[in-house]
């Protein structure tokens, strides 16, 4: 039996898609061979590669004025492959610190010799919010992490700001619909909301392209040479880019990200308010800064809470509830993928835990 899995990432997978892959893993489309034993440059995969692609901007509603990029590494190569590409002389990189995956970025940035400098920050208040600021300096770029996966806050409106943003969508890709008036890159992991681990999915606006078309390095680092070869200049991890093309699929099936946006909404609510509506349970997070991806909650205490999530693994086939070891306390990621049905399962499970343990 499947357990019910909360993880932050790699994440569940819509059961719907991993039936399609145990289908198809032997066999693809009855060709007699699994998609991970033929050639990038066969026109079995090129298919699946130019779907996806296609389908990630049909998603976001995005047109040929940006270029879409995958490129293995993860999110954590982009940190520094970013700041190389697009920082333009002279101008400093601005990051907004919502603490761990802002702090590599700019950190990684730094390492990488790229004047970087945070430019708003919410440690203020242990991360608690989102800063709301307006920038109006003339900077390389703006770099922002839209939905913060280990303290649960998570952007409603985009910052302004005068330069393009740079967002790292990791947590909640494909979650929503975006206003890319100001987007120059939005990239992400995708083991979390949209496939498994083994590369990034970068959408990037063509004129940024052209702050590194006459840089100087390797030629891997470089994302021009992943956007003219369309993503095929060496071999990508292609089992992991059908997976992902399997989940395109699957959400515009779902009806897009508009209606998905509103299922993530449902899902949150039901979780916050059952927190709101308990004396035992509490978020610190912002009242409009709360993630619909990841909910952190804790009963404010230590032994209570190892003992909810090992109660939850070991009696009820609840998985990754336990919150991330920097912050400790308990998160519940319910990424695109978890049904409204299984939150409730929890939810149940919450106040079941309240009623015996108050
Ligand atoms: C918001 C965010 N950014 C970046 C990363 C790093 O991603 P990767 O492991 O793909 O490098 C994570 C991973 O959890 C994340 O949550």
């Amino acid at each position: 039996m499947r357990k019910y899995n909360f993880s932050a990432g790699p994440s569940e997978l819509p059961i719907e898609v991993l039936k399609e892959v145990q289908d198809e893993l032997l066999s693809y489309k009855n060709n007699g061979f699994s998609i991970m034993e033929i050639s990038h440059r066969s026109a079995y995969y090129e298919e699946i590669n130019n779907q996806a692609i296609a389908d990630v901007k049909e998603l976001y509603g995005i047109g040929d004025d940006y270029d879409v990029v995958f490129m293995q590494g993860g999110a954590t190569l982009q940190f520094s492959l970013l700041a190389m590409n697009f920082a333009v002389n002279n101008k400093p990189c601005d990051y907004i610190d919502t603490d761990v995956w802002t702090s590599k970025a700019y950190t990684e940035a730094t390492l990488a010799g790229i004047n970087a400098r945070i430019v708003a920050s919410s440690k203020d208040d242990k991360y608690s919010y989102i800063p709301k600021v307006e920038l109006n300096d003339d900077s390389s770029y703006t770099y922002i992490c839209h939905n913060n996966t280990v303290h649960g806050t998570q952007y409603k409106t985009l910052p302004n700001s005068k330069s393009p943003l740079i967002i790292d969508a990791s947590s909640d890709f494909f979650s929503k619909k975006l206003d890319f008036s100001n987007i120059g890159v939005l990239y992400g992991g995708v083991q979390k909301n949209a496939g498994i681990s083994g590369f990034a999915c970068l959408i990037i606006r063509k004129d940024m392209l052209e702050r590194s078309k006459d840089k100087k390095m390797p030629m891997m680092f470089n994302y021009n040479t992943h956007a003219e070869n369309n993503s095929l200049y060496n071999t990508p991890p292609t089992f992991a880019i059908y997976i992902f093309a399997k989940i395109m699929t699957w959400l515009k099936a779902k009806g897009g990200l508009d209606v998905i946006n509103k299922l993530n909404e449902e899902k949150a609510k039901y979780l916050y308010d059952l927190i709101d509506n308990s004396s035992f349970y509490k978020t610190y997070v912002n009242n409009d800064d709360r993630s619909l991806m990841n909910v952190c909650f804790t009963t404010g205490n230590l032994e209570l809470d190892t003992k909810f999530w090992q109660e939850a693994a070991k009696n009820h086939g609840m998985l990754g509830l336990k919150g991330h070891k920097k912050l400790g306390g308990l998160r519940a990621s319910i990424y695109n993928s978890a049904y409204l049905n299984k939150v409730k399962i929890l939810g149940e499970y919450m106040k079941e835990f309240e009623r015996a343990n108050r």
